[in-house]
């Protein structure tokens, strides 16, 4: 009889630490630029993966143009898949990511090589 409330706690212990979870992944991207492109080389995401996210072999994939969907790049960014090391919300804000991300959203993508007339000779 008095296993039940417990259990009922921890059910709710546990749905409210999973929507906190799911909210903190889930920010929305929107953000200051500037601000992102500092914090960008601030915290040496430019190191692997090149000042304007174009990657480099093999310290890290590219990163722009067009980065992934905010949610599995902040995923990402909190615990990555493998030789990355992990930026939690002590080294990097939930805000200060979102403007990363901003700031990854504007780069635009390369020129054509093909479009550079000057080089056919
Ligand atoms: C020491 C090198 C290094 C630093 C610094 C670094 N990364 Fe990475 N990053 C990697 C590597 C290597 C990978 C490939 C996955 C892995 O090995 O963990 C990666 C993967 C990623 C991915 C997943 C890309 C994909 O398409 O799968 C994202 C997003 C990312 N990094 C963002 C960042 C951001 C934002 C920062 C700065 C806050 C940062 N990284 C700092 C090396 C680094």
């Amino acid at each position: 009889m008095c296993k039940r409330p417990l259990f009922a706690i921890m059910v709710t212990a546990f749905a409210i630490f999973a929507a906190s979870a799911q909210a903190q992944v889930a920010a929305p991207p929107s953000g200051d630029a500037i601000n992102g492109e500092r914090i960008y080389m601030a915290v040496g995401c430019y190191l692997c993966h090149g000042t304007v996210g174009q990657g480099g072999r093999p310290s890290g994939p590219h990163l722009a143009p067009k980065p992934i969907p905010y949610e599995a790049f902040a995923r990402l960014v909190r615990r990555p898949a493998n030789a990355m090391p992990p930026y939690t919300t002590v080294v990097l804000s939930d805000r200060d990511l979102g403007d990363i991300y901003a700031y990854l959203i504007t780069i635009p993508p390369l020129p054509d090589p093909k479009a550079a007339t000057i080089l056919d000779k």
